[in-house]
């Protein structure tokens, strides 16, 4: 494996949840669905303890989090624009729009934090020692909260579009009602959705 290259996963890793926390705080001034708040207000928290985590993780494996690399700039530098999209909706649009910028600028955000925690979760199999375990005990804290997050999120966005487009809407969306965790489980939901209607 590459060693730097694990590294530099990390480092992208810490910055995705440090800008998840402000991706999820603006969020949370744009929502209108009370489960919906109810929902983002427990993926924030989670996101606070995955941010600890990968701190704990760094730690372990003896890498200084306060290392900037041109990969973690361009994670803030995303986590900061979805911040300024969703302000620019709550200044300019109506509560309703600015709640579907949120909900599209959330499935940005946990897509690639869906992604870290997936390759971290691989990286965990091949390596060795202690570096293993502190990945290992890492993975298994976070990575089905990561399913939730980007599948459940991705089912109230759908949803929430549908219905200000006029459409039948399934609210709260079936990949939240069926507590969909795989990719497959989230294809199955939406399959099914229609049954629902
Ligand atoms: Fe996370
Ligand atoms: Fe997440």
């Amino acid at each position: 494996m590459n060693k730097e290259h694990v590294a530099e996963l990390l480092y992208q890793a810490l910055e995705t949840e440090k800008g998840g926390i402000e991706v999820y705080e603006t969020a949370l001034k744009c929502v209108v669905n009370a489960e919906l708040k109810k929902e983002w207000e427990e993926y924030l928290e989670q996101t606070r303890s995955h941010e600890r985590i990968v701190l704990e993780t760094m730690e372990a494996m003896g890498l200084d989090p306060a290392k900037e690399t041109p990969g973690r700039e361009v994670v803030r530098h995303i986590g900061e624009s979805l911040v300024e999209a969703m302000e620019m909706a709550l200044e300019g649009d109506t509560p309703e729009a600015a709640q579907l910028v949120a909900c599209e600028c959330l499935v940005e955000a946990e897509t690639k934090d869906h992604l870290n925690w997936e390759l971290i979760h691989q990286v965990a199999e091949k390596a060795t020692g202690k570096d293993r375990e502190a990945l290992k005990a890492a993975y298994e804290q976070v990575e089905e909260q990561e399913d939730e997050h980007l599948y459940h999120t991705t089912g109230w966005c759908r949803e929430l579009w549908l219905e200000s487009l006029g459409l039948p809407a399934v609210l709260p969306p079936p990949e939240e009602e069926k507590e969909v965790k795989t990719a497959i489980g989230a294809a199955r939901a939406k399959m099914a959705r229609k049954k629902m209607l």
